[in-house]
Formats: C-alpha cells, sequence, structure tokens
C-alpha cells in the first residue's frame, strides 16, 4: 500500500484493502480463454462447450501453450533436483469430463462424485490450464498421499515460480467444492502465483475477492 492509501485509509477508519486485492484488479477472471479464468461450481465455463485454440502436446498429455511452456520447464527443473514429476492428466474435452464424472457417479454416488470430480463445463481442465500430476513410480497416484511424495513435495514448494497453484488446497473444500488434490496444478501466470505463495491466500475465490462455490446452484 503506498502512503497516501494507508493515511486514507487511516483517517477514514477503513478495512486496508490488501494489496493483493488490488494487484488483482487488472485480471480477466471471466472469460474463458483467459489465462487467469475462475472456473468452479458457480462459474461454469461459458460457452460450457468450451475448447481452447493452441493446445500443444505435453508427453502424450495437452496444455494450452502457455502452460504447456511452463510446464515443461517445470519438469525439467524438477528432474535437475532428481524427482521424476509425470503428467497425468491435462486438457479433457467436455464430452471427456462427462465420461469421467459419470463413471465416479457410478463408482460413488453423485454426492461423493461432486467432491472428486467437476460436472462438464465446469472443469479446469477443460481450460487447458490444469495438469494432475504423478511420480514415475505411480506412487499415491490421485491420492492426497501424494503431498507427501516427491513430486507433491516438489509441486507446493516451487509450483509457484513456473506460475502455477495447487488449486485444492487441504480443508478448502467449503470454499473450492472439492477435497484435498495435491496432484492437480493449474496454470495462473507467475505474478498470482508468487503473490498467493508470499500472502498465503491458497484458493482463486478468495484471491479474486469471488464468493465460496462448495455445491452447484442447480
Ligand atoms: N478433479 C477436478 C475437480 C476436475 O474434475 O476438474
Ligand atoms: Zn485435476
Amino acid at each position: 500500500m503506498t502512503g497516501a492509501v494507508a493515511g486514507l485509509v487511516l483517517s477514514l477508519g477503513m478495512i486496508a484493502p490488501s494489496v493483493t486485492a488490488v494487484a488483482a484488479a487488472g485480471y480477466d477472471f471471466n472469460s474463458a480463454a483467459s489465462l487467469q479464468v475462475v472456473v468452479n461450481k458457480h462459474r461454469q465455463l461459458s460457452p460450457a462447450a468450451y475448447v481452447p485454440g493452441q493446445l500443444v502436446r505435453v508427453q502424450g498429455e495437452r496444455l494450452r501453450a502457455q502452460a504447456a511452456d511452463a510446464y515443461k520447464q517445470f519438469a525439467k527443473a524438477a528432474k535437475v533436483a532428481g524427482v521424476n514429476v509425470m503428467p497425468i492428466s491435462g486438457y479433457r474435452s467436455f464430452s471427456e469430463q462427462a465420461s469421467l464424472y459419470d463413471s465416479y457417479v457410478r463408482q460413488y454416488g453423485q454426492a461423493t462424485a461432486d467432491t472428486l470430480a467437476a460436472r462438464p463445463g465446469y472443469s479446469e481442465h477443460q481450460t487447458g490450464l490444469a495438469m494432475d500430476i504423478g511420480n514415475a513410480s505411480g506412487i499415491c497416484a490421485l491420492q492426497a498421499c501424494f503431498a507427501n511424495t516427491p513430486a507433491g513435495q516438489w509441486a507446493a514448494a516451487h509450483g509457484w515460480e513456473y506460475g502455477f497453484i495447487i488449486r485444492y488446497p487441504a480443508g478448502a473444500q467449503a470454499t473450492t467444492g472439492y477435497t484435498y488434490e495435491p496432484w492437480h496444478l493449474r496454470y495462473v501466470g507467475r505474478p498470482i502465483a508468487e503473490d498467493m505463495k508470499s500472502t498465503g491466500i491458497t484458493t482463486l475465490e478468495k484471491y479474486f475477492g469471488l464468493e465460496a462455490a462448495p455445491d452447484y446452484l442447480q
């Protein structure tokens, strides 16, 4: 905050706006094609069957070009540090997400499925900006214990340097609508990832001042 703003805040007795809120103001979190789009149970992609342009291959998966470049740097740096990060699932189309969601519903019932997988049109994977990662060994793949594995620890410690956040942190289901997914990386760009890391704001909903989205509205 500048001295002038701080003075105004003090003199008017206002709650100080966080530097984060000010910094976040310039981002487009509404457009499906924006690198900062926020998708959750209250914020369906528009159009629902959105398909991103510029999808590029990353070891058998696909991501938007900017996210793919960042991911490659991230995985390369991990490898230098002796950690073998593997892509598990990147871009998923509306219909691929529908199949995945339906399989979860058949397996667990709808209420539990909704805490694990997004309905089609509501998944970050459909933006081409999310990548689920694993270890080359396959240990703890897509399980909470992934957080304690080399790839999970590398992602938590260094993902921000490449513009990634762990989108579904532990204990944030009331905000994000999903249980802990330490493997789900979302590309938002380094300025935001770094700001979230340094401020300790762990969800995009809180970062952008958006309402919590624990459940679907309909
Ligand atoms: N597992 C995340 C929430 C998805 O399906 O997009
Ligand atoms: Zn995911």
